[in-house]
């Protein structure tokens, strides 16, 4: 009976939290939708759902079994029962057995498969999201979405079917077979149970708020002490002994107080509750010896019965817990088909296709920001196919800005960027960017070879003679020829054993091998020393014919040839020029160059 009691407190109590975890969450669109991701699954799926039934039939036939078994077998004696009780039972836990293993790997492949088709559906709308969208969410949090947050809508989904549907059926049957052996005895059971429950939780509440108050009132214990050690000097100093005292001993006699509650309290509960059953017990064992001695029941109905009872409290238990492990696997599910339903990159309806571009940039009157931050104001400027601009200004002047506009990496805000006379909102994304080759100020490397680096996404299939010539041009083959296995070493984990200069060469020699009509080198060779640098312009210089070229750089003594030199300043431009005019007018630049100059004299 105490058993009974401690199951009943345990459903109270989790009762309690349920009503106050909650949240709110418009499930049934949720559980409709993922319940859409099984659809392609249905047969497995059914065949799980039947393993669940017969696995939840058979704990109400286990029950009723022990009626004949007690009755056939023990009091009347019977050959046959005694003959087929066995088999009966090695053949129901046999099959109980089966529908459970099936279950549990029916239900095991559908979650493994949901788990793969939900992060497959996450990655590839990661891969289509607009840069701003990397921008406001952390990659941590996306990470956790593919990974952690996928796994706990499974988990819960298969729980809560699993409790759904297995234990509301055993409940149901066992009910069916409590009410159908003795109705009056099992309406008994039922209306003193629920006093019992109401009695537990009341009592349960109750202990935790005193729980609370223990707490709090030992907070203040250590609170005194803390302060009497710490501000000894000051209880001396103000003799302030017996203020302390009395602070503590009032605070400990709370503690004390409380203490002794609980205690009462919960023995008082314990002592109801124990009455409460035996109280019941013996009204039913009464009523059951007066219903046995007009023969209504049997001492193997009695005992089914008493069993089918206890049978019911793991269901129950847990198809109370199912609704936190509902709403736990709902608010990972949300978070999942967030991330789902965010927009991908936005195209315009009115696309032209241009697959070879020749490389005219104009902006016009273009202005950029970033949520609220103004970044770039009124730029207007022309590159014509196959000059070279460089940009230059201060750290946080738009450079890496400007030059992320022209891949439609963010979407213009006001005014426009027309690339061969086309709105480049009007170019088809793949298009546009298949034209660009471009080496930005972080160089991402994958952990892949070295070759499968440089030839990296449509480049796939280019030949390996290819490769070469694009990592000497970038004189990254000096430090590849070094490595152990060549072009064929696995690079590792973002790249991490190579330094800033060599990662560089390898990026630059990917863009090289992009051959491209437009270049975009943000800053590419900041990390490496002025000899590489040297012999990298040398490569550019050929490089660059034919090509639109946009060198954004520190060192300025790089980009004097450069056609236009842009100087930027706060996002806007100042100054634009060749080196030579820019030095005459003694403007932004001049200052920039000379402040240069006289550094590396020093
Ligand atoms: N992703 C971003 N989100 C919000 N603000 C940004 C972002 N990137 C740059 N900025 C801001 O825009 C301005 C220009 O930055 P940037 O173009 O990177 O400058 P530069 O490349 O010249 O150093 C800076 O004030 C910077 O803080
Ligand atoms: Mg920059």
């Amino acid at each position: 009976m105490l058993s009974l009691y401690n199951a009943i407190l345990c459903i109270s109590v989790e009762n309690v939290q349920l009503m106050i975890l909650t949240p709110k969450i418009n499930s049934k669109t949720l559980y409709l939708r993922l319940l859409n991701y099984v659809i392609p699954y249905w047969l497995i799926f059914g065949l799980a759902i039947l393993a669940i039934v017969v696995m939840a039939i058979a704990d109400p036939i286990l029950a009723a079994l022990i009626q004949p078994l007690l009755d056939g077998g023990f009091v009347e004696k019977d050959p046959m029962m005694i003959k087929l009780m066995p088999i009966f039972l090695i053949l129901l836990i046999l099959i109980k057995g089966l529908s459970m293993l099936a279950s549990t790997i029916s239900m095991t492949w559908i979650a493994s498969r949901l788990v793969t088709d939900l992060r497959i559906e996450m990655f590839n709308k990661i891969l289509t999201l607009p840069t701003c969208e990397f921008d406001k969410t952390s990659s941590g949090v996306m990470l956790s979405k593919v990974t952690y947050d996928v796994s706990r809508v499974m988990a819960a989904a298969t729980d809560v079917l699993l409790i759904l549907v297995r234990d509301s059926l055993a409940i149901l049957g066992l009910l069916a077979w409590m009410f159908y052996l003795n109705w009056m005895l099992s309406l008994i059971v039922f209306t003193i149970v629920p006093f019992i429950i109401i009695v537990v939780r009341i009592v349960s509440k109750l202990l935790r708020s005193i729980n609370t108050s223990i707490q709090d009132a030992m907070g203040d214990v250590t609170k005194i002490v803390e302060e009497a050690i710490g501000g000894h000097k000051l209880v001396k100093i103000f003799a302030g002994q017996q203020y302390e005292q009395n602070r503590f001993q009032t605070a400990c006699n709370q503690v004390r107080h409380l203490e002794v509650k609980t205690q009462v309290t919960s023995g008082i509960s314990v002592f109801i509750v124990q009455m409460l059953t035996a109280l019941s017990l013996s009204i039913i064992i009464y009523i059951a010896a007066l219903q046995s001695s007009m023969d209504n029941i049997t001492v193997g109905g009695f005992v089914s019965l008493f069993t089918a009872m206890g049978m019911l409290f793991s269901p129950v238990k847990r198809l109370t817990k199912v609704n936190d492990k509902l709403q736990q696997g709902l608010a990972a599910a949300q978070s999942v088909f967030n991330l789902i339903d965010q927009e991908s990159e936005l195209e315009a309806n009115n696309l032209i296709n241009k697959d070879k571009l020749l490389g005219k940039l104009e902006f016009r009157q273009l202005s950029f920001s970033y949520e609220e931050h103004l970044a770039l104001h009124n730029i207007s400027l022309t590159i014509l196919p196959g000059e070279t601009v460089a940009l230059v200004g201060a750290s946080g002047s738009g450079k890496t800005t400007l030059a992320n506009l022209i891949p439609h990496f963010y979407t213009i805000t006001d005014g426009q960027l027309w690339l061969d006379n086309i709105d480049i909102n009007q170019l088809p994304l793949k298009n546009l960017r298949n034209n660009i080759a471009l080496v930005s100020q972080e160089v991402v490397l994958f952990n892949d070879t070295v070759a499968a680096n440089i030839a990296y996404g449509t480049m796939a299939n280019v030949s390996q003679a290819d490769i070469l010539k694009a990592a000497k041009l970038a004189y990254a083959m000096e430090f590849i020829e070094q490595m152990p296995k060549g072009l064929s070493t696995i690079i590792g984990e973002r790249g991490v054993k190579l330094s800033g200069g060599q990662r560089q060469r390898l990026a630059i020699a990917r863009a090289l091998l992009k051959n491209a009509p437009i270049l975009i080198f943000d800053e590419a060779t900041s990390a490496l020393d002025t000899q590489s640098e040297y012999k990298i312009q040398q490569s550019l210089e050929q490089l660059k014919q034919g090509r639109t070229t946009i060198i954004i750089a520190h060192r300025l003594s790089t980009i004097s040839k450069a056609d236009h030199i842009v100087v930027m300043d706060k996002g806007r431009i100042v100054e634009v020029g060749q080196h030579d005019e820019l030095m005459a007018k003694q403007g932004v630049y001049a200052k920039l160059y000379q402040i240069q100059a006289s550094i590396v004299k020093i």
